[in-house]
């Protein structure tokens, strides 16, 4: 029997191309698999078939997120709107969170549909509010023997910075996504130009020993690890380019480890995902040091959904099609673990 699901995509955060590229193809995949879908953009409202079709033929990400500017132009305007736009129970049976970062990703959202009362794919609140702040999410990592790097939280001097971490180090904001704000720190001179980027993004901004090493990614699917992702970037960091620009990133999956390796990191996976409470669909972040250690960088609790993604790139690797993952994901929300593939 097919499901009401109600799709939010888009919203107001740095990443809302990327939900929206995501959305519509979420959208198609759990069509086909029978369920009634409408696609709600929270910022805007409902979208039109029309506005869907053009949102599934055109190309939606820019190689550059959408400026701050235009960003908080956009939440301003849609805020009397935003809540409104938000199923409540009896709209549908479940809400399928196609959203990306901020409000979106960070719980707000989610708060926002626990007190509509309707369920709604992946992390609680509280969950993803953890995740979304990488400082707390490292703390909680370190009390689960789950490695992670060293890190200071800005402001911190130079002197600091180098008794602690040592050159180079990787500033970011706490609480951001998509590599925004983010940069390499080699020379003492760089630090404060790198912090004052990154606080344009946020007002909590970390700075984190740099490791050096492989780029690899371990998605969960309810209580199960998914294969092993290496991503091999043309720059040297997984930039926002590297992430949404076809050809600027190679992935492979699944990575090419040793069986005891792949074992390691998808304990450290799971043991990241149980430290921060997650449920549904996360995918955890990982650095694999030049002596084989996995320094887990972060949890992303809405990672991006088109078929080229991540998560269904694993997915594919474990015999799990895109609209199965998708009609999986909605499962998990309604605790039917027999149809999410759980035993
Ligand atoms: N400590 C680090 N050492 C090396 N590279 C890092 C480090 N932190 C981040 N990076 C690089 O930046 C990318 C984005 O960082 P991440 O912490 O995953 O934040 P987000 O993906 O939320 O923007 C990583 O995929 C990695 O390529
Ligand atoms: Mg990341």
């Amino acid at each position: 029997m097919g499901l009401k699901i109600a799709l939010l995509l888009g919203g107001t955060s740095s990443e809302r191309d990327v939900s929206l590229a995501s959305g519509i193809r979420v959208a198609e995949a759990l069509r086909t698999c029978g369920h009634e879908v409408r696609a709600i953009d929270p910022a805007r409202g409902p979208l039109s078939d029309d506005e869907q079709r053009a949102l599934a033929t055109g190309r939606v990400v820019q190689t550059a997120p959408p400026s701050q500017e235009a960003l908080r132009r956009m939440a301003r305007e849609a805020l009397p709107s935003f809540a409104s736009n938000l199923p409540r129970q009896g709209d549908a049976d479940v809400v399928f969170l196609g959203l990306h970062g901020g409000s979106g990703e960070d719980g707000t959202i989610q708060a926002l549909l626990d007190l509509g009362g309707v369920p709604y794919t992946g992390s609680g609140h509280l969950a993803s509010a953890l995740a979304m702040d990488k400082d707390l999410s490292k703390h909680l990592f370190r009390q689960a023997n789950v490695s992670t790097a060293k890190w200071l939280m800005a402001p911190a001097g130079v002197d600091e910075v180098n008794t602690a971490l040592g050159l180079p180090v990787i500033v970011k904001p706490s609480k951001q996504g998509s590599t925004v704000g983010l940069s390499i720190v080699r020379n003492a001179s760089e630090l404060q130009p790198a912090v004052d980027e990154a606080f344009n993004f946020d007002d909590e901004v970390m700075i984190e020993e740099f490791i050096a090493g492989r780029e690899l990614t371990v998605g969960i699917l309810g209580n199960m690890a998914l294969p092993v992702g290496e991503i091999i970037p043309k720059h040297e960091i997984y930039d926002y380019e590297c992430k949404y620009t076809a050809g600027m990133a190679d992935e492979r999956f699944p990575a090419e480890l040793t069986k005891q390796e792949t074992a390691r990191v998808q304990d450290e996976a799971l043991r990241a995902f149980r430290a921060l409470k997650l449920r549904g669909c996360a995918r955890i972040d990982f650095r694999m040091a030049k002596d084989g250690t996995f320094y887990c960088l972060e949890a992303n609790t809405l990672p991006g959904m088109t078929q080229t993604s991540l998560i269904p790139q694993a997915a594919a690797a474990a015999g799990i099609s895109f609209p199965e993952l998708c009609d999986r994901i909605v499962r998990l929300a309604l605790g039917d673990h027999a149809r999410a593939g759980i035993v």
